[in-house]
Protein backbone atom coordinates (compact mmCIF):
# COMPACT_ATOMS: atom_id res chain seq x y z
CA UNK A 1 0.00 0.00 0.00
CA UNK A 2 2.55 2.23 1.06
CA UNK A 3 4.81 1.85 -2.67
CA UNK A 4 1.15 2.27 -4.23
CA UNK A 5 0.54 5.41 -1.76
CA UNK A 6 3.70 6.64 -3.52
CA UNK A 7 3.48 5.88 -7.38
CA UNK A 8 -0.58 6.51 -7.22
CA UNK A 9 -0.47 9.81 -5.21
CA UNK A 10 2.41 11.41 -3.79
CA UNK A 11 3.96 11.54 -7.56
CA UNK A 12 0.71 13.24 -8.92
CA UNK A 13 0.70 16.05 -6.30
CA UNK A 14 0.72 18.67 -8.83
CA UNK A 15 -2.17 17.32 -10.29
CA UNK A 16 -4.40 15.82 -7.32
CA UNK A 17 -3.74 19.53 -5.42
CA UNK A 18 -6.87 21.68 -5.13
CA UNK A 19 -8.79 19.20 -7.45
CA UNK A 20 -12.03 17.60 -6.83
CA UNK A 21 -11.36 14.26 -6.97
CA UNK A 22 -13.73 10.96 -8.47
CA UNK A 23 -12.46 7.81 -6.57
CA UNK A 24 -14.44 5.04 -8.62
CA UNK A 25 -14.07 1.76 -6.42
CA UNK A 26 -13.21 3.41 -3.01
CA UNK A 27 -12.57 0.41 -0.74
CA UNK A 28 -12.31 1.36 2.48
CA UNK A 29 -11.59 5.20 1.75
CA UNK A 30 -7.88 4.69 1.37
CA UNK A 31 -7.13 6.26 -1.46
CA UNK A 32 -9.38 8.86 -0.91
CA UNK A 33 -8.11 9.94 2.41
CA UNK A 34 -4.34 9.95 0.59
CA UNK A 35 -6.12 12.31 -2.03
CA UNK A 36 -7.40 14.45 1.01
CA UNK A 37 -4.31 14.40 2.78
CA UNK A 38 -2.88 15.59 -0.87
CA UNK A 39 -4.58 18.44 -0.52
CA UNK A 40 -7.15 17.77 -2.85
CA UNK A 41 -10.29 20.36 -2.10
CA UNK A 42 -13.07 17.64 -2.35
CA UNK A 43 -13.57 13.79 -3.09
CA UNK A 44 -16.36 11.64 -3.74
CA UNK A 45 -15.77 7.85 -3.36
CA UNK A 46 -18.05 5.11 -4.71
CA UNK A 47 -18.23 1.97 -3.51
CA UNK A 48 -21.01 -1.07 -3.99
CA UNK A 49 -20.33 -2.59 -0.69
CA UNK A 50 -21.82 -1.22 2.17
CA UNK A 51 -19.71 -2.11 4.70
CA UNK A 52 -16.72 -0.75 3.25
CA UNK A 53 -18.32 2.77 2.23
CA UNK A 54 -19.10 3.08 5.76
CA UNK A 55 -15.90 2.07 7.00
CA UNK A 56 -14.44 4.71 4.56
CA UNK A 57 -16.80 7.42 6.47
CA UNK A 58 -15.35 5.92 10.07
CA UNK A 59 -11.32 6.25 8.74
CA UNK A 60 -12.33 9.96 7.45
CA UNK A 61 -13.61 10.91 10.95
CA UNK A 62 -11.03 9.40 12.81
CA UNK A 63 -8.13 10.59 11.17
CA UNK A 64 -10.47 14.06 11.45
CA UNK A 65 -11.24 15.19 8.28
CA UNK A 66 -13.68 17.94 8.18
CA UNK A 67 -16.90 16.57 6.68
CA UNK A 68 -17.48 18.73 4.14
CA UNK A 69 -14.59 17.24 1.99
CA UNK A 70 -15.76 14.02 1.13
CA UNK A 71 -19.05 11.95 0.08
CA UNK A 72 -19.46 8.32 0.29
CA UNK A 73 -21.61 6.88 -2.55
CA UNK A 74 -22.88 3.42 -1.95
CA UNK A 75 -24.03 1.66 -5.45
CA UNK A 76 -22.46 0.72 -8.77
CA UNK A 77 -20.21 3.00 -9.95
CA UNK A 78 -21.85 2.88 -13.90
CA UNK A 79 -24.57 4.19 -12.07
CA UNK A 80 -23.29 6.84 -10.84
CA UNK A 81 -21.80 7.83 -13.85
CA UNK A 82 -25.16 8.30 -15.25
CA UNK A 83 -25.67 11.19 -13.03
CA UNK A 84 -22.02 12.36 -11.85
CA UNK A 85 -20.73 15.27 -10.23
CA UNK A 86 -18.74 17.28 -12.39
CA UNK A 87 -14.75 16.48 -11.55
CA UNK A 88 -10.57 17.59 -12.17
CA UNK A 89 -9.21 14.03 -11.16
CA UNK A 90 -10.57 10.81 -11.80
CA UNK A 91 -9.14 7.54 -9.99
CA UNK A 92 -9.40 4.10 -11.18
CA UNK A 93 -7.38 2.06 -9.22
CA UNK A 94 -8.37 -1.54 -9.06
CA UNK A 95 -11.01 -1.78 -11.18
CA UNK A 96 -10.75 -1.37 -14.44
CA UNK A 97 -9.77 -5.21 -14.92
CA UNK A 98 -13.05 -6.06 -12.25
CA UNK A 99 -15.78 -4.84 -16.08
CA UNK A 100 -15.77 -6.47 -19.20
CA UNK A 101 -16.84 -3.01 -20.45
CA UNK A 102 -13.67 -0.96 -20.40
CA UNK A 103 -14.72 1.01 -22.95
CA UNK A 104 -18.02 2.57 -21.88
CA UNK A 105 -16.54 2.59 -17.97
CA UNK A 106 -13.96 5.14 -20.20
CA UNK A 107 -16.66 6.97 -22.58
CA UNK A 108 -18.62 7.90 -19.06
CA UNK A 109 -15.40 9.10 -17.58
CA UNK A 110 -14.32 11.03 -20.36
CA UNK A 111 -18.10 12.45 -20.54
CA UNK A 112 -17.03 14.15 -16.91
CA UNK A 113 -14.50 15.99 -18.53
CA UNK A 114 -11.60 15.35 -15.79
CA UNK A 115 -8.45 16.92 -16.52
CA UNK A 116 -6.72 13.73 -15.00
CA UNK A 117 -7.74 10.23 -15.01
CA UNK A 118 -5.01 8.02 -12.66
CA UNK A 119 -5.31 4.38 -13.80
CA UNK A 120 -4.17 1.43 -11.83
CA UNK A 121 -4.93 -1.89 -13.18
CA UNK A 122 -4.03 -5.73 -13.73
CA UNK A 123 -3.14 -6.09 -17.20
CA UNK A 124 -2.50 -9.54 -19.42
CA UNK A 125 0.90 -10.29 -20.40
CA UNK A 126 -0.32 -11.73 -24.20
CA UNK A 127 1.02 -10.10 -26.91
CA UNK A 128 -0.94 -7.50 -29.17
CA UNK A 129 -3.95 -5.33 -28.18
CA UNK A 130 -6.29 -8.38 -26.67
CA UNK A 131 -8.52 -8.77 -23.41
CA UNK A 132 -8.06 -11.90 -21.48
CA UNK A 133 -11.44 -13.14 -20.02
CA UNK A 134 -10.57 -14.73 -16.78
CA UNK A 135 -12.42 -16.00 -13.48
CA UNK A 136 -11.89 -14.14 -10.66
CA UNK A 137 -10.74 -16.69 -8.77
CA UNK A 138 -9.86 -19.61 -11.38
CA UNK A 139 -8.12 -17.04 -13.22
CA UNK A 140 -7.37 -18.29 -17.16
CA UNK A 141 -9.17 -19.57 -18.94
CA UNK A 142 -12.61 -18.69 -17.18
CA UNK A 143 -14.45 -21.04 -15.97
CA UNK A 144 -17.80 -21.34 -18.16
CA UNK A 145 -20.89 -20.28 -16.62
CA UNK A 146 -18.69 -18.30 -13.92
CA UNK A 147 -17.80 -14.90 -12.74
CA UNK A 148 -16.29 -13.02 -15.61
CA UNK A 149 -13.45 -10.09 -15.21
CA UNK A 150 -11.35 -8.79 -17.95
CA UNK A 151 -7.57 -7.85 -18.36
CA UNK A 152 -6.72 -5.40 -21.19
CA UNK A 153 -2.84 -5.70 -22.53
CA UNK A 154 -0.75 -2.66 -22.45
CA UNK A 155 -1.14 -2.43 -26.17
CA UNK A 156 -5.51 -2.89 -25.66
CA UNK A 157 -5.24 -0.26 -22.56
CA UNK A 158 -2.88 2.35 -25.05
CA UNK A 159 -5.59 1.68 -28.12
CA UNK A 160 -8.29 2.83 -25.34
CA UNK A 161 -6.86 5.58 -24.01
CA UNK A 162 -5.74 7.22 -27.49
CA UNK A 163 -9.23 6.49 -28.97
CA UNK A 164 -10.23 8.82 -26.50
CA UNK A 165 -7.55 11.71 -28.30
CA UNK A 166 -5.92 11.15 -24.65
CA UNK A 167 -2.03 11.17 -23.90
CA UNK A 168 -0.59 9.39 -20.95
CA UNK A 169 2.60 8.30 -19.26
CA UNK A 170 3.25 5.11 -17.25
CA UNK A 171 4.45 5.10 -14.38
CA UNK A 172 8.08 3.23 -14.10
CA UNK A 173 7.54 0.58 -11.72
CA UNK A 174 11.03 -1.10 -13.04
CA UNK A 175 12.86 2.12 -12.04
CA UNK A 176 11.33 3.58 -9.12
CA UNK A 177 12.92 1.19 -6.73
CA UNK A 178 9.62 0.07 -4.68
CA UNK A 179 8.99 -3.20 -6.18
CA UNK A 180 11.22 -4.69 -3.77
CA UNK A 181 9.33 -6.71 -2.10
CA UNK A 182 7.25 -9.90 -2.81
CA UNK A 183 3.86 -8.38 -2.91
CA UNK A 184 5.13 -5.58 -5.66
CA UNK A 185 6.43 -8.45 -8.13
CA UNK A 186 3.02 -7.87 -10.55
CA UNK A 187 4.61 -4.52 -11.09
CA UNK A 188 7.99 -5.43 -11.46
CA UNK A 189 6.45 -8.48 -13.65
CA UNK A 190 4.34 -5.91 -16.07
CA UNK A 191 1.18 -7.98 -14.59
CA UNK A 192 0.09 -4.70 -12.98
CA UNK A 193 0.55 -0.91 -14.60
CA UNK A 194 0.20 2.74 -13.32
CA UNK A 195 -1.20 5.23 -15.51
CA UNK A 196 -1.68 8.86 -15.28
CA UNK A 197 -3.86 9.89 -18.49
CA UNK A 198 -3.91 13.48 -19.22
CA UNK A 199 -7.36 13.62 -20.78
CA UNK A 200 -7.62 17.35 -21.39
CA UNK A 201 -5.73 17.56 -24.74
CA UNK A 202 -8.08 18.00 -27.58
CA UNK A 203 -6.67 18.66 -31.24
CA UNK A 204 -9.28 21.21 -32.03
CA UNK A 205 -10.25 24.54 -31.00
CA UNK A 206 -13.49 25.03 -28.89
CA UNK A 207 -15.12 26.65 -32.12
CA UNK A 208 -14.19 23.36 -34.06
CA UNK A 209 -15.73 21.42 -31.67
CA UNK A 210 -18.88 23.25 -31.39
CA UNK A 211 -18.85 23.11 -35.44
CA UNK A 212 -17.83 19.62 -35.52
CA UNK A 213 -20.65 18.93 -32.85
CA UNK A 214 -23.41 20.65 -35.04
CA UNK A 215 -22.07 18.87 -38.46
CA UNK A 216 -23.47 15.37 -36.86
CA UNK A 217 -26.63 17.51 -35.37
CA UNK A 218 -27.51 18.98 -38.79
CA UNK A 219 -26.76 16.15 -40.99
CA UNK A 220 -29.36 13.21 -41.57
CA UNK A 221 -28.87 9.95 -40.30
CA UNK A 222 -30.64 7.08 -40.32
CA UNK A 223 -32.84 7.31 -36.99
CA UNK A 224 -31.59 3.99 -35.67
CA UNK A 225 -27.91 5.08 -35.54
CA UNK A 226 -25.84 8.59 -35.67
CA UNK A 227 -22.16 6.75 -35.69
CA UNK A 228 -22.00 6.33 -38.88
CA UNK A 229 -22.30 9.90 -39.03
CA UNK A 230 -19.81 10.81 -36.24
CA UNK A 231 -17.49 8.59 -37.83
CA UNK A 232 -17.85 11.43 -41.44
CA UNK A 233 -17.48 14.09 -39.32
CA UNK A 234 -14.93 13.21 -36.95
CA UNK A 235 -12.76 12.12 -40.00
CA UNK A 236 -13.29 15.60 -41.43
CA UNK A 237 -12.21 17.22 -38.70
CA UNK A 238 -8.84 14.96 -37.38
CA UNK A 239 -10.40 13.82 -34.23
CA UNK A 240 -11.38 10.32 -32.91
CA UNK A 241 -15.14 8.99 -33.24
CA UNK A 242 -14.94 8.55 -29.94
CA UNK A 243 -13.89 12.13 -28.80
CA UNK A 244 -16.53 13.50 -31.09
CA UNK A 245 -19.45 11.21 -29.63
CA UNK A 246 -17.76 12.62 -25.94
CA UNK A 247 -18.30 16.05 -27.08
CA UNK A 248 -22.04 15.68 -28.53
CA UNK A 249 -22.93 13.81 -24.91
CA UNK A 250 -21.25 16.48 -23.43
CA UNK A 251 -22.92 19.16 -25.03
CA UNK A 252 -26.22 17.58 -24.66
CA UNK A 253 -25.88 17.26 -21.07
CA UNK A 254 -24.38 21.15 -21.23
CA UNK A 255 -27.68 21.38 -23.20
CA UNK A 256 -30.19 19.96 -20.60
CA UNK A 257 -28.36 21.03 -17.48
CA UNK A 258 -26.23 24.14 -17.56
CA UNK A 259 -22.65 22.63 -16.90
CA UNK A 260 -19.71 25.42 -14.82
CA UNK A 261 -16.77 24.61 -17.20
CA UNK A 262 -18.65 24.96 -20.08
CA UNK A 263 -17.34 23.51 -23.84
CA UNK A 264 -14.18 21.45 -23.35
CA UNK A 265 -10.68 23.99 -23.06
CA UNK A 266 -7.99 23.20 -25.49
CA UNK A 267 -5.31 24.92 -23.26
C1 LIG B 1 -9.60 -4.52 -5.85
S1 LIG B 1 -10.57 -3.45 -4.89
C2 LIG B 1 -9.75 -1.88 -5.18
C3 LIG B 1 -9.87 -0.97 -4.01
C4 LIG B 1 -9.05 0.32 -4.10
N1 LIG B 1 -9.54 1.20 -5.13
C5 LIG B 1 -7.60 -0.01 -4.30
O1 LIG B 1 -7.09 0.19 -5.41
O2 LIG B 1 -6.95 -0.46 -3.35
C6 LIG B 1 -12.02 -3.28 -5.85
C7 LIG B 1 -13.15 -2.54 -5.14
O3 LIG B 1 -14.14 -2.23 -6.10
C8 LIG B 1 -15.43 -2.46 -5.56
N2 LIG B 1 -16.27 -2.66 -6.76
C9 LIG B 1 -16.16 -3.64 -7.67
N3 LIG B 1 -17.04 -3.46 -8.67
C10 LIG B 1 -17.71 -2.30 -8.39
C11 LIG B 1 -18.74 -1.58 -9.05
N4 LIG B 1 -19.27 -2.01 -10.19
N5 LIG B 1 -19.19 -0.44 -8.49
C12 LIG B 1 -18.67 0.01 -7.31
N6 LIG B 1 -17.69 -0.64 -6.64
C13 LIG B 1 -17.22 -1.78 -7.17
C14 LIG B 1 -15.22 -3.66 -4.66
O4 LIG B 1 -16.22 -3.76 -3.68
C15 LIG B 1 -13.85 -3.34 -4.06
O5 LIG B 1 -13.96 -2.52 -2.91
Amino acid sequence: MKARYTALIDSNRGVIRGATVLDLASHDGRFSFAALEAEAEHVVGVEYEVGLAEKAVQNLQHYGVEPHRYDFVVGDLFAYLDRPKPCDVVFSFGILYHTTEHMRLLSRIAELLPRHLIIDTNVSRRESSVIELRNPLTGYPPKLGGELEAYPTTAALDAMLSSFGWSYTYFNWEASGLTSHSEMQDYSAGRRVSVVVDCMKPSISIAEQQAAVEAVRSRRHDHRSQWPTIKDVAAEYAITPPMLRTLLRRADRVEQEPHPEGPLDTG
